[in-house]
């Protein structure tokens, strides 16, 4: 923080709210993908170690099929898995600024750790081929990913919830990153983001379960069913816990992060979780059936239906567990506003002070460029007027007593007659155009009228 405090300036009030919409966007964003990655990865390495333990061909099938989904481009990874991690940074900077809390060190830690899990897990993924020959290489790269990736997310989840809990702030000054605080608050959240990542990555499985069954022909009755059976069936119990957790997450929650809408949304969550688990046993109860094969036999056109029917439930499903991760990622928001409810009002007040010493600052400036002008007018008029023009007496030009206090309303047209000097008076001969610049003409013009006044006097 110290380093970025440098380049920074506090973000007034407005800017603050649009940083908290900004943060829900680019948090829902990242954690929604990353959930799935991690949910994906997991499910991968453990069925392709139970496949190594004892082999069987469903398994191996569905650690491979897991792999081949699109959240494994490198890409999409940087986009979705390393840049919303620099910008959340930058924001949470911007929102602690000026206090001392230094949640840039937590962040910066974890997105190394999140790039090197991405690294390792997509040599995972590169590796299966070779499965057989190298188990050990290829099933290190992908445990290890894992590790990484859950030490990140236990890194800045922990991050998040120092920034609800003022009570430990001070504290936490030392800037050893490692000593991590223990927090009921921590565990809990972390176990709802890794219990909501592997259900989430259930709906992504079911998705790719029917879209499989239909454009694919290798895909027999055994492995359909077991893949429903998992897609549908290991988010279950998932789901089942959430709840608990959440009320949890909410009990060890300091209280100043706390607010009635917390638990309005709180509540909604588990609502729309309910929902998700039932459409989801529904559909555990069911075969998936790929469309085509079905059509031609008149005798299977109720199970047609049936097939058609929960199909068309995925969609729902992952529309709720999009719904899902928007409430977590708002309500996280609404905590952390909370939390910072005091930090906001006087962070509001530092860019106002320091907004003020800005146009201080700014005004003493523009003080010292008259100063400076008017010094350059004197100059310029010794330099090139005298020769021509004095105060009280004729020379080639005009007497200035006589001609310069039709000018002494508006300024700027005398400037302008000096830049571009026009003929005037029949008596004398036209005045020569000396080439001053507008800056030149005005600082002259300001000059010489300013001194009408002293020459008047005497
Ligand atoms: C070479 C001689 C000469 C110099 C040098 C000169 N002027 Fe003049 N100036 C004149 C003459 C001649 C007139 C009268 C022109 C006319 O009435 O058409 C005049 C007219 C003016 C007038 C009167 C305009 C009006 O509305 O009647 C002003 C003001 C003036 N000069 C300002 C300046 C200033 C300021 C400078 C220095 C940057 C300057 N002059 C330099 C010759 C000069």
């Amino acid at each position: 923080m110290p380093y970025i405090e440098k380049f920074i300036l506090p973000p007034p009030a407005n800017q603050l709210t649009l940083f908290g919409y900004l943060i829900i966007l680019v948090y829902l964003l990242h954690i929604a993908f990353i959930s799935v990655f991690l949910g994906s990865s997991l499910l991968s390495v453990i069925y392709n170690i139970l496949d190594k333990r004892k082999p069987n061909r469903l398994y191996a099938r569905f650690s491979e099929d897991l792999l081949g989904t699109d959240i494994y481009n490198v890409t999409l990874g940087v986009i979705l898995g390393i840049l919303p991690l620099v910008t959340l940074t930058i924001l949470y900077s911007l929102i602690l600024y000026g206090s001392g809390l230094r949640i840039d060190t937590f962040f910066i830690l974890g997105i190394f750790h999140v790039g090197v899990g991405l690294a390792l897990l997509y040599r995972y993924q590169r590796t299966f081929a070779v499965r057989g020959t190298q188990f050990w290489s290829h099933i290190g790269a992908g445990i290890g990913g894992l590790l990484f990736l859950l030490a990140a997310y236990f890194i800045l989840i922990s991050a998040t919830s120092l920034i609800m809990d003022f009570e430990k702030r001070s504290f936490i000054r030392s800037p050893d990153p490692y000593s991590l605080l223990f927090s009921w608050n921590v565990i809990a959240r972390y176990k709802i983001f890794l219990l909501a990542s592997v259900a989430l990555t259930g709906g992504v499985v079911l998705f790719y379960a029917f879209r499989w069954s239909e454009a694919r022909e290798d895909i027999d009755e055994d492995y359909r069913h077991f893949l429903k059976t998992v897609a549908a069936g290991v988010p279950l119990p998932c789901i089942m816990l959430l709840p608990v957790l959440i009320v949890w997450s909410l009990i060890t929650l300091p209280s100043v992060a706390l607010s009635p809408a917390v638990f309005v949304l709180a509540a909604l969550t588990i609502v729309v979780l309910m929902m998700i688990f039932y459409i989801l046993y529904s559909i555990l109860g069911h075969d998936i059936r790929p469309r085509v094969t079905l059509q031609k036999d008149e005798t299977l056109f109720q199970s047609r239906l049936v097939f058609h029917d929960k199909s068309k439930l995925v969609a729902p499903v992952l529309i709720l567990f999009f719904v899902v991760f928007s409430l977590f990622s708002i309500n996280d928001q609404i905590m952390i506003g909370n939390a910072m409810r005091d930090h906001s009002l006087v962070l509001v007040a530092k860019a106002e002070a320091v907004r003020k010493a800005e146009s201080a600052k700014r005004e003493e400036a523009q003080a010292e460029i008259v100063q400076v002008s008017a010094k350059a007018g004197e100059d310029i008029f010794n330099l090139r007027c005298t020769a021509c023009h004095q105060y009280g007496e004729k020379l080639v030009g005009p007497p200035f007593n006589t001609v310069l206090p039709k000018y002494k309303p508006n300024p700027e047209q005398l400037a302008a007659f000096i830049q571009s000097p026009q003929k005037i008076n029949p008596e004398y001969p036209p005045m020569p155009n000396y080439g001053l610049n507008k800056l030149e003409s005005t600082a002259v013009a300001s000059y010489v009228l300013e001194r009408l006044d002293t020459e008047r006097a005497q």
